[in-house]
């Protein structure tokens, strides 16, 4: 096997530049015909790599791509889930090569969807490849790559409870995450939910000219940035009423645990170039991104933004508004709690409307299934090192919608970085991760046959 993955390096470095240099912005309608490109493309790859019943099934928005390989019906089968889709690309002038115009520059791959989640998606096609080619594969397989995973998976919650059938499994396998450091591998046991929303702020019915009414008219950038203010205390402790009601406290025990994982502040800090770091109080970082909900600002506007200065008293703020939540929180009640506190605390001067966007629910993956241990033995293979179980801050809306409509659980087998830059500018994938993707997937699917028996 490996001998093959060598022989074939070159080229599976080069289809996945191929892949990358189609632009599948989900969140952009302009690039729709790429993001279907995108799909084709690992479509045709699946084909060729010996999948069967490949097709682009059609959904209300972007295409899903499904493939499989039954070898028999009596063996366990892993279902492959990522996407084909990536964040917009924005701020293009802070690349240091287009995006989507993919470079390898000190052995990392640099484009858009490098890392997130095309670099991983493809970590398994040429996986299931090299299982083909060197006839050992040992259970069956299911594909399902979808192109809407960076706006919300809408689209997918619906194939699913359509195709229950056609998806049965024994296990979901997913590479949409990240590990601690290359000489530090782990597996993330937990993602975070998400309730998004948007938030629109009206003062006086046009611009104003900020001399003639400023100081007695509400200015509603003003009012925005004090509201979103009061949503914390000094604490950094959310102040919406009931919001941490069905937060699962962790047990003395199982803090020092998630604690053990190896964390270095000062390189945290230096990678992000910040003099210090900031959160709940009360909580450690790796718990602050793992097992504490958040409130963060991801985007504000209103009134002029141009060159220069212009004396304007503004008509309109806005901002988009996301929630990270964790288990048992339910994105669809943190929305209501928000968007009722937040009309609530609007002045009298301002109209407020609150618009909610996308959700997920937060997930928990097992350790104690043969899944995670065939995982976890397959890294232990690779990296001489066994993976340490974490908890990841981001969302993958899915995880949680398999376990409740499929009854399957999850194992988060993601090879990526922090550093990687995931929706930042220059996101790159370590060649070192790739191919050690590569190289445990089939190890993963060798376990897992065999500990089934
Ligand atoms: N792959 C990420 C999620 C992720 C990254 C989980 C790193 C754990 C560690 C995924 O593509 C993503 O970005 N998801 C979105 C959620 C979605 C509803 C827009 C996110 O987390 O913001
Ligand atoms: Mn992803
Ligand atoms: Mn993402």
């Amino acid at each position: 096997m490996q001998k093959y993955i060598e022989t074939n390096r070159q080229r599976f470095i080069n289809e996945l530049l191929d892949w990358l240099r189609i632009p599948s912005i989900s969140a952009d309608l302009h690039y729709k015909n790429d993001v279907r490109k995108a799909g084709e493309f690992v479509k045709d790859k699946l084909i060729e790599a010996g999948a069967d019943k490949v097709e682009l099934c059609e959904t209300a928005g972007n295409p899903i791509v499904y493939g499989e390989k039954i070898i028999d019906a009596k063996l366990p089968t892993v279902l492959v889930y990522g996407h084909y889709d990536v964040q917009p690309p924005d701020p293009l002038e802070l690349w240091t090569s287009p995006p989507f115009e993919p470079v390898i520059k000190d052995e990392k791959i640099y484009a858009r969807g490098a890392c997130d989640d095309k670099g991983q998606v493809y970590m398994h096609v040429k996986a299931f490849e090299v299982m083909m080619k060197t006839n050992s594969l040992p259970c069956n397989v299911k594909f399902m790559i979808e192109g809407e995973e960076e706006i919300g998976s809408n689209n997918l919650g619906i194939f699913v409870k359509a195709n229950k059938e056609r998806l049965k499994a024994d296990v979901i396998l997913i590479s949409d995450t990240g590990m601690i450091a290359n000489d530090i591998p782990s597996i993330d046991c937990g993602l975070r939910g998400l309730s998004y929303i948007e938030v629109e702020v009206t003062g006086p019915n046009r611009d104003l000219h900020s001399g003639v009414y400023g100081g007695a008219v509400a200015n509603p950038i003003n009012v925005l940035c004090e509201m979103i203010a009061s949503l914390k205390d000094e604490n950094l402790h959310i102040k919406i009423p009931n919001f941490y009601d069905d937060v699962v406290e962790l047990s003395v025990e199982d803090r020092a645990e998630l604690n053990r994982a190896p964390f270095n502040l000062d390189n945290y800090k230096k990678d992000l170039n910040i003099e210090d770091i900031r959160g709940e109080k009360g909580y450690t970082t790796v718990e602050r991104t793992g097992i504490r909900p958040t409130l963060d600002v991801n985007g504000m506007w209103g009134g002029y933004t141009g060159e220069g200065a212009k004396t304007v008293l503004p008509s309109k703020a806005f901002a988009k508004i996301s929630m990270r939540l964790v288990p048992n929180q339910n994105s669809e009640k943190i929305t209501e709690l928000f968007q009722k506190h937040f009309e609530s605390i609007a002045p009298k001067s301002v109209k407020v409307i609150v618009k909610p966007h996308h959700g997920g629910e937060p997930a928990v993956t097992p350790t104690d299934t043969i899944a995670y241990k065939a995982a976890s033995n397959a890294m232990e293979e690779t990296f001489g090192k066994k993976p340490i179980p974490t908890r990841g801050g981001g969302s993958i809306p899915i995880v949680a919608m398999f376990e409740k409509e499929l009854g399957l659980k999850t194992v988060l087998f993601g090879f990526g970085l922090d550093s990687d830059a995931i929706h930042s500018p220059n996101e790159h994938y370590g060649l070192f991760n790739y191919f050690k993707g590569i190289e445990t997937i089939p190890i993963f699917f060798r376990n897992y046959a065999e500990m089934s028996k």
